[in-house]
C-alpha cells in the first residue's frame, strides 16, 4: 500500500511543491492526502489547490491551546489517513501527544547543520544571520524526525554548502533552499521506504 503522508506548512509551500513535484515524477512513491496550513492566504495553500490537495487551516493565536491544537491536529491526521507528518516550513511546535500518536512519523527539514542553530528561535532568517555573524564557513540542510525537543529528533539526511564572502541572510537562505528541494524529498522517500509496512493510524 502507497504511503499517505500529510505536508504541514505556514509560508510560501517551496517545499512542498518539491515534494508534490517528485510525486508527480515518481521520484517519491507516496500520495500527499492533505495539507495543514497554520494561517489562510499563504503560498502553500495555493499550491495545494493547483495539485488537487485537500487543506486544512488550523489558526493559531496565542489564545488557542496546546490542547486544542493537538486535538485539531489529530482528527485531520486520521481523516486523511495520514501514515507520515511531513513538516515544510511549519512554524508552531507539534504537541506532545501528537508525536506520540505517531511516532518516528513526523519528519521535518531544518535550514542549517542541526544541532547547529537549531532550537527556539531558530527559524526564517534567523538562522542565517546567525550562521553569518557566528563566522561559520559551511551551513545547508537538515531532514530531522521530530521529538518532543525542537529541533533535536534523529538525523536522517544533511547537505552542506559553503557561506560565501560577502552572504547577506537572504542569498544564503535562497541557496539552502534550492538544496533543501533535492534532500527533502530523497530523505522522505528512502526513510518512508524502510519504514515497516504495519503501520496503521
Ligand atoms: C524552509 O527553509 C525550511 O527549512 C524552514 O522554513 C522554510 C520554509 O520554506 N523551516 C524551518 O525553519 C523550521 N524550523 P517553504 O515554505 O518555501 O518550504
Amino acid at each position: 500500500m502507497i504511503a499517505k503522508i500529510v505536508v504541514a506548512a505556514s509560508g510560501s509551500g517551496s517545499n512542498f511543491q518539491s515534494l508534490i513535484d517528485a510525486i508527480d515524477e515518481k521520484r517519491l512513491h507516496a500520495e500527499i492526502s492533505g495539507l495543514i496550513a497554520s494561517k489562510p492566504g499563504i503560498g502553500a495553500i495555493s499550491r495545494a489547490i493547483s495539485a488537487g490537495i485537500p487543506y486544512d487551516i488550523v489558526p493559531t493565536t496565542a489564545r488557542r491551546s496546546s490542547e486544542l491544537l493537538a486535538s485539531e491536529l489529530l482528527s485531520i491526521l486520521k481523516i486523511r489517513g495520514a501514515n507520515f507528518l511531513v513538516l515544510a516550513g511549519f512554524l508552531l511546535k507539534i504537541p506532545d501527544s501528537v508525536i506520540k500518536a505517531y511516532p518516528n512519523q513526523i519528519i521535518n527539514i531544518h535550514p542549517s547543520l542541526l544541532p547547529k542553530f537549531g532550537g527556539k528561535g531558530y527559524y526564517g532568517l534567523n538562522v542565517h544571520r546567525a550562521v553569518i555573524e557566528g563566522g561559520e564557513t559551511e551551513s545547508g540542510c537538515t531532514v530531522h524526525l521530530v521529538n518532543e525537543h525542537y529541533d533535536e529528533g534523529r538525523i536522517l539526511a544533511q547537505k552542506k554548502i559553503s557561506v560565501l564572502k560577502g552572504d547577506l541572510p537572504e542569498t544564503l537562505a535562497a541557496r539552502i533552499l534550492k538544496e533543501e528541494h533535492k534532500l527533502y524529498p530523497a530523505a522522505v522517500q528512502q526513510y518512508i521506504e524502510q519504514f515497516p509496512k504495519n503501520i496503521k493510524h
